[in-house]
C-alpha cells in the first residue's frame, strides 16, 4: 500500500509543474465547506444573507469625471440624466469580490485602463458593505447583490440603454454577482460577461443558477488563476483562459491563502487593456489535457487573452504563460 501511494504521488508531482512551493491551506477551505453551498436566488433560504438596498452603490466614472464618481440610483432618472453618462458610449460594469470595495484595486485599475483607451461609461458596483464580512456571509449575500444589479440594469434598459452595449466584469464573488444579474434579465441578453477567477468555495458546478454560467450572456469569458482553491477550475464560459495552468501563478511564492494568485486575474486583464504586448494563449485539445498536465501542447490555434476588443467565437480552453512580475504579458 505504501509503495503504491508513493508511486502515485511521484507520478502526479512529475506531471503537474506548479510554481508555488507549497499547497494552498486546506484547513480554511474545509472550515468554509462545513456550511451548505449557496443556492439559486429563487431557492435560497438566507441563513446569513442580509443586503440592504443602501449596501449596494452604483458609481459612474467617465472621461469627464475619471476620479470623482457620480452616484447613479436605481429608478432615479434624474441621477442618470444629470450625470456624465453618455448614451452614445458603451457601458462597462465592474463588480469587485470578497474583502474588497468600490475603491479597491479590481475596479480602479480596470477603470483607469479602459478610460485610457476609450470614452466609456464605467459603472462600479460597490457592494463593500456586504463583501467585507467572513467568506460564508459574503457568499450568501451574492444573490441579493445580483438581484439589485438586475434592477439597476432593468432601469438602464427602461432609460434606453441597449444591453448589447453592456459588458459586465466581476472578480471572485463579483463574477457570480454579474452572472446572476445576466441570468435574471429575462428578455434581453447582456453582450459579454468576463469572470475573473470566479469564486469556488460554497459554489458548485452542479448548481449553475447560483453562479456564473455560459448562459448568463451572449458571450462569457473566464480567466482562471487560483483554480481548485479560491476560484473555479472547471470551465464556466464559452472561452476559458488558464494562465500558467490556472491554479498557481509565478511570483506568488508561498501563497498559502491563495489571494496573490486569485488577484492576478484582474491584474492580467487590466494590463492587457493598455498593453501593446499581447497575452497570446494556445488552444488546448481538451480541458482534460490542461487539467492533467497543467499545460497544453495546443491545437495550433491561438487567441489573445483580454485586451480592449472582445474576441467572439473561437470557444474553447486556452493556456498561456506569463511573467512573474509586471509587465506580465510575454507576447
Ligand atoms: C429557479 O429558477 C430556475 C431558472 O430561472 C428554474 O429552472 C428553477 O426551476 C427555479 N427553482 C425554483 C425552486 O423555483
Ligand atoms: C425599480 O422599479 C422596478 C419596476 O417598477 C421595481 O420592480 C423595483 O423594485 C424598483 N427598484 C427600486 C430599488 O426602486
Ligand atoms: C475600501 O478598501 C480600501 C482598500 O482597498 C480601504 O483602504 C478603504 O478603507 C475601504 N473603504 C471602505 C469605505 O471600506
Ligand atoms: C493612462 O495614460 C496616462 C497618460 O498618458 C499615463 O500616465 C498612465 O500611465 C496610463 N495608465 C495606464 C493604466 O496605462
Ligand atoms: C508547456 O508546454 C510548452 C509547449 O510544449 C512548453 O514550451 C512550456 O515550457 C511548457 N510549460 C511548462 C510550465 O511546463
Amino acid at each position: 500500500m505504501i509503495p503504491l501511494l508513493f508511486a502515485l504521488c511521484t507520478v502526479v508531482s512529475a506531471a503537474v509543474k506548479w510554481d508555488a512551493p507549497a499547497p494552498y491551506d486546506p484547513v480554511w477551505l474545509a472550515s468554509v465547506q462545513t456550511y451548505p453551498p449557496v443556492t439559486a436566488a429563487n431557492e435560497t433560504r438566507f441563513f446569513f444573507g442580509w443586503v440592504y438596498e443602501t449596501d449596494v452603490e452604483f458609481k459612474l466614472y467617465t472621461r469627464r469625471n475619471p476620479f470623482e464618481f457620480q452616484m447613479l440610483r436605481i429608478n432615479d432618472s434624474a441621477s442618470l440624466h444629470d450625470s456624465n453618462f453618455d448614451f452614445n458610449n458603451k457601458v462597462k460594469v465592474l463588480a469587485h469580490g470578497w474583502l474588497n470595495n468600490g475603491s479597491g484595486p479590481m475596479p480602479m485599475s480596470l477603470k483607469e485602463a479602459y478610460l485610457n483607451v476609450s470614452d466609456l461609461n464605467i459603472v462600479v458596483v460597490d457592494w463593500g458593505a456586504a463583501a467585507n464580512v467572513n467568506y460564508i456571509m459574503a457568499s450568501y449575500n451574492v444573490a441579493s447583490v445580483g438581484r439589485l444589479l438586475t434592477q439597476f440594469l432593468n432601469f438602464l434598459i427602461w432609460e434606453g440603454v441597449s444591453m448589447s452595449d453592456v459588458h459586465l466584469i466581476g472578480h471572485s464573488l463579483g463574477a457570480h454577482v454579474v452572472g446572476i444579474a445576466g441570468a435574471n434579465l429575462k428578455r434581453t441578453a447582456i453582450d459579454t460577461i468576463t469572470g475573473l477567477d470566479p469564486a469556488l468555495p460554497l459554489f458548485t458546478v452542479g448548481n449553475k443558477d447560483a453562479r456564473l454560467d455560459k448562459h448568463d450572456a451572449s458571450h462569457v469569458e473566464v480567466i482562471h488563476t487560483c483554480g481548485g482553491y479560491l476560484g473555479f477550475m472547471a470551465p464556466l464560459g464559452h472561452i476559458d483562459f488558464y494562465p500558467n495552468g490556472g491554479t498557481r501563478q509565478p511570483g506568488c511564492g508561498y501563497d498559502i491563502r491563495g489571494l496573490c494568485a486569485h488577484n492576478r486575474a484582474h491584474m492580467y486583464l487590466a494590463e492587457s487593456i493598455t498593453s501593446s504586448v499581447p497575452f497570446t494563449a494556445v488552444r488546448c485539445q481538451s480541458f482534460n489535457e490542461l487539467y492533467y498536465t497543467g499545460n497544453c501542447t495546443g491545437t495550433g490555434e491561438t487567441l489573445i487573452m483580454g485586451g480592449f476588443d472582445i474576441h467572439y467565437g473561437k470557444d474553447g480552453i486556452y493556456y498561456l504563460e506569463t511573467n512573474d512580475q509586471k509587465p506580465y504579458a510575454l507576447g
